[in-house]
């Protein structure tokens, strides 16, 4: 889901395109690519850094008025040479470069292998270039028509831009659910996932809105649906600055990506969840479904939020699955000579994917024979390539070194992992599964509902920016989601805090109780809600101050705190989704208003691969 860039006009092609590339690195990538029309079609592609890149091709002839460029974030394929975009069709005439995953691009590839196409890539977006001219062909057509005939047939999501050496005065493009900005400029137009690229050389976009198709052929703008509907192009003009366009509008990269999670757990969710069908399919874990039914325990290993994020399976799978859950420390797993059977199947949670502990602890139970299911966000990163089998969170870079979307991606595949794994061994009942499956589809919605009400969390993290310290507090569920507000905290703000189940407040914490301690109790209406109003009550006899995460509603948690934050009912099983989103947020805009590098704390790294 990372970067595009088009250009076709006057000027040379190539430094614009290399040019606009790097302004769109902050979106993270893994491979970048790209095509240059100047009779015949010049490729040149590969895994690395655009910088990589433009090692390989110095020296090459580079003149062209027209061409694309990619940077990819790889979810089909790994990163490599090959896999890195563009891509060609068989006749070495139509290139294409994709944002976004084809769902169906299986189905489809089957069929065009039975009609002749070899496809050299792993990649779900080769077989949409391989799609068009088989189409173009087949109906004698224009290639405009051949694209919006394909796009019709393509499931998911989609920013295409296409070339074609039948036609050195026309580059196609079109977008579904992954964006794509079109610049006008003086006889010349620009195309890119965003404006980063285009606005050092005009301030007139247009935005392209789902299924529509742009045809920018002859030095002429056209635009109509995927329904061949003719749409006027409506010509926007950009007073933003070039630095706020590339955080999306957002002042740092970590609140762009709290922001993110509806789109990121509904891209987690696509082509996996479908509770009208009663559907919930995970490829790798199904492939191991033996593995997972044959062992007697699940042995989670990771670091910090991940770490957190395994907590949460604990209770996921014991609670739903019925099955015995170990949830380790990477760097204490692979030190203390732990017991490790070759039924176990051990589950690495990596947002990076690189952190070498993480990686060391893979090692040490490869080497006892057990089965290693990784869940990563980096698609081909050492973890996931180390693993037998795994799932991706498809959460799309992460660039703030505070993990955010990660961590609900990661609980998102792991709530999915723990349903199948429930129904399959039948301890969660048919019904049951049913509702949580449609319950799972709205969690979304409800994240960005508690987003849209952020104003009453940043008044909280005004008050008490001076703080010295915080205490979170929460039971079951919301225990690992009251060690990772606490993590968040003193990552990015420099505050110490601690988590805590709340009942264990009574064997020690209690005693720092008093009227300078701002104490985060997550007390939504679940199982333990009785019992975390006496937690409530506790504190408050001490004169703490109680800051409560409640559900929407809740009238009585409202008279004993002091500050509260509503969030929307859900199954108790699927709170930690919600419930984690108001830490987040409070620890972003406790560290702002404490004038805290936000998106690089010091001290940290994004991934840790040292020990
Ligand atoms: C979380 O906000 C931190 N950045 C850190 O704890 C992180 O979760 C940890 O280093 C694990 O990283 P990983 O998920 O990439 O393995
Ligand atoms: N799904 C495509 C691939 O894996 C495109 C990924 C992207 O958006 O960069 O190559």
């Amino acid at each position: 889901m990372c970067g595009i860039v088009g250009y076709i006009g006057k000027r040379e092609a190539y430094p614009i395109i290399i040019k606009g590339l790097k302004r769109l690195e902050y979106r993270g990538y893994d491979s970048a690519g790209i095509a240059l029309l100047n009779g015949d079609l010049k490729i040149m592609k590969k895994k690395g850094k655009v910088s990589d890149l433009e090692g390989t091709i110095s020296g090459e002839n580079l003149h062209s008025t027209i061409g694309i460029g990619h940077t990819r974030w790889a979810t089909h394929g790994e990163p490599n040479d090959v896999n890195a975009h563009p891509h060609a069709s068989s006749d070495g005439k139509l290139a294409i470069i994709h944002n976004g995953i084809i769902e169906n691009y299986q189905s489809l590839k089957t069929e065009l292998e039975i009609k002749g196409h070899k496809f050299k890539s792993e990649t779900d977006s080769e077989v949409v270039i391989h799609l068009i001219e088989e189409i173009k062909k087949n109906n004698n057509c224009s290639l405009e028509e051949a694209v919006r005939l394909s796009l019709q047939e393509v499931v998911g999501a989609y920013a295409i831009c296409i070339l074609s050496s039948d036609d050195d005065k026309q580059l196609i493009a079109a977008r579904k659910g992954s964006p794509l900005v079109i610049g006008v400029g003086d006889g010349e137009f620009f195309i890119a996932s965003d404006a980063t690229p285009i606005i050092e050389y005009t301030n007139n976009v247009v935005y392209l809105d789902d299924y529509e198709i742009a045809v920018i052929k002859n030095g002429k703008l056209t635009l109509k649906s995927v329904e061949d509907v003719p749409k006027t192009p409506f010509v926007h003009t950009l007073e933003m600055e070039l630095e706020s366009i590339e955080k999306g509008g957002f002042e740092h990269f970590m609140l762009k990506e709290i922001h993110e999670q509806p789109k990121s757990i509904r891209d987690c969710l696509r082509g996996r969840l479908l509770p009208k069908d009663n559907h919930l399919f995970l490829n790798g874990m199904s492939q191991y479904m033996n593995k997972f039914l044959n062992t007697d325990r699940l042995i989670f290993i990771a670091c910090g939020t991940s770490w957190h994020a395994a907590l949460v399976a604990e209770y996921l799978f014991e609670d739903i699955a019925r099955v015995s859950v170990e949830v380790e420390y990477a760097s204490e797993f692979r030190y203390r000579n732990p017991v490790i059977r070759e039924t176990d199947v051990v589950i690495p949670i990596s947002q990076s994917g690189e952190t070498a502990d993480t990686l060391a602890a893979i090692d040490l139970a490869k080497s006892k024979g057990a089965t290693i299911f990784g869940v990563c966000n980096v698609v081909g990163s050492s973890i996931a390539r180390a693993s037998h089998a795994g799932a991706y969170i498809h959460a799309g870079p992460e660039i703030g070194v505070a993990s955010t979307k990660a961590f609900t991606g990661q609980v998102t595949v792991l709530a999915m992992m723990a349903l199948i794994l429930g129904l399959k061994k039948g301890t969660l009942s048919e019904s049951r599964y049913r509702e949580l499956l449609f319950e799972l589809d709205t969690i979304p919605e409800k994240i960005q509902k508690i987003l849209e009400d952020a104003e009453p969390i940043k008044r909280i993290a005004e008050t008490f920016q001076f703080a010295k310290n915080f205490l979170y507090l929460g039971r079951g569920y919301n225990f690992p989601v009251a060690l990772e507000g606490a993590l968040k905290l003193k990552e990015i703000s420099y505050i110490h805090a601690e988590g805590y189940p709340a009942a264990e407040m009574k064997h020690g914490p209690i005693a720092l109780i008093d009227e300078d301690m701002p104490v985060v109790f997550i007390a939504t209406k679940d199982a333990t809600y009785e019992k975390i109003i006496s937690n409530i009550q506790e504190v408050k006899a001490r004169k703490g101050k109680v800051i409560a995460i409640v559900t929407e509603g809740d009238k009585d948690i409202h008279n004993m705190a002091e500050y509260t934050v509503e969030i929307p009912k859900t199954d108790d099983c699927f709170i930690p989704l919600l419930s984690v989103i108001p830490l987040q947020l409070l620890s972003y805009y406790v560290a702002i208003y404490r004038g805290c590098n936000v998106d690089q704390p010091r001290n940290l790294a994004k991934s840790v691969t040292v020990e």
